[in-house]
């Protein structure tokens, strides 16, 4: 893998870096808000977050196609963020960026080529790399009609890869696939990152596709980045309440912090109810907190077995195919959800009193003020 040369940048590794990046459309609002992100050589990055969070804003701007309000933009070292698009060296697939319906998938990834004047041979040989490299070797005289939506979707990739370049822009590519086809493309998408080794930066608002395809995840928020780590700390150990929230099935609950010893925290709610779970460094008694847990963090206690995270009635039972969804009331009246093995849920009625358990290690505590 080419690796941009050392010394440029202050890690070898990091092939783009955002540095202190606002952008604002109107003057007024800043939908990013000083923005530092680096993106490593090689890696599979994912923008993760809410519509209107600024994932698009922040891809335009490595396109070349928005220009920073504030702050620069390098690709292996060298200053890109006046850089004009088409010199960044960087292919794109856009957010619902269709093909031309009158040309043919041939002709469709010539079109860029031709532009740059580049001659009949070269574009030949780029193409049928290109169609190579999205196996649609055979299909470069088909129409866009006569394509499935998914090997469209291959074709944009395709002509996002025509100029070889080192890194690649995808903005929500298979938004327009049904859940099947969009599963299918995602290991393509996958399988030709690890092929080529090239530097993937992925935009998308479907967690699971980011939890899947990533080597690392951002999560945006307000045009800020709220975590940027591999897709298991993101899911395992949110680092804000957002993340927590955002990123799967969690259940919260508000409280204070009693006691901090070591890295276990007491944490009492409104009504008094107490809770053992693992506290970041920083947090201290006193604080307003949230603490947050997984439904399958949650276990089903027998009397006598374990020391029991709560007591809890159960107020719903959820058949899931696989799982029942069990819905919870504590006795100081929060509301939390577990998920119970078929076998284990057997038996259960609404109503009943049970002993509910976690790992204090699964329950998390995070800051909100
Ligand atoms: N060309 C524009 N002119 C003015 N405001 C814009 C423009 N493009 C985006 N915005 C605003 O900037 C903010 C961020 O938009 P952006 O398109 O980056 O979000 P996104 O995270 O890609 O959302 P989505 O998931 O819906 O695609 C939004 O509030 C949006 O309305
Ligand atoms: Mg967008």
């Amino acid at each position: 893998m080419d690796r941009p040369a050392s010394g440029i940048t202050a890690r070898e590794d990091v092939l783009v870096r955002f540095s202190g990046v606002a952008k604002t459309y109107d003057g007024r609002t800043l939908v990013i808000s000083d923005l530092d992100l680096d993106v490593r050589t090689g890696e599979f990055l994912t923008l993760l977050g809410p519509s209107g969070s600024g994932k698009t804003t922040t891809l335009m701007m490595l396109a070349g196609f928005e220009v920073p309000t504030r702050g620069t933009i390098s690709v292996a070292g060298r200053d890109i963020t006046r850089v004009p698009p088409h010199k960044r060296g960087i292919g794109m697939v856009f957010q619902n960026y269709a093909l031309f319906p009158h040309m043919t998938v041939a002709e469709n990834l010539a079109f860029p080529l031709s532009v740059r004047g580049i001659g009949r041979e070269e574009r030949e040989r780029h193409i049928a790399r290109a169609l190579d490299m999205v196996r649609l070797e055979d299909l470069g005289g088909r129409m866009p009609v006569q394509l499935s939506g998914g090997q469209q979707q291959r074709v944009a990739l395709a002509r996002a890869l025509i100029f070889n370049p080192q890194l690649v822009l995808m903005d929500e590519p298979l938004g327009a696939l049904d859940r099947q086809l969009r599963e299918h493309m995602q290991i393509e998408i996958k399988g030709l990152h690890e092929r080529l080794g090239l530097t993937f930066v992925y935009v998308t608002h479907d967690q699971g596709e980011a939890l899947t395809m990533s080597d690392r995840i951002a999560v945006f928020s307000d045009g800020r980045v709220h975590q940027i780590a591999p897709p298991r700390d993101i899911y395992d150990a949110p680092a804000t309440p957002f993340v927590a929230r955002f990123i799967g099935d969690n259940n919260r609950i508000t409280g204070r912090v009693e006691t901090v010893e070591g890295e276990l925290a007491v944490v009492a709610t409104k009504s008094g109810e107490r809770f053992v779970c693992t506290a970041l460094t920083g947090i201290g008694p006193g604080q307003e907190v949230m603490l947050s847990i997984r439904p399958e963090a949650v276990t089903l206690l027998q009397p006598g077995a374990g020391v029991p995270a709560a007591e809890a009635r159960i107020a719903a039972i959820v058949y899931h195919g696989d799982h029942f969804r069990l819905h919870l009331t504590t006795r100081g009246g929060e509301t939390i959800a577990a998920k119970a093995p078929v076998r284990e849920a057997q038996g259960l009625s609404i109503g009943d009193d049970v002993l509910i358990g976690w790992r204090p290690e699964d329950a998390r505590v995070l800051a909100t003020a």
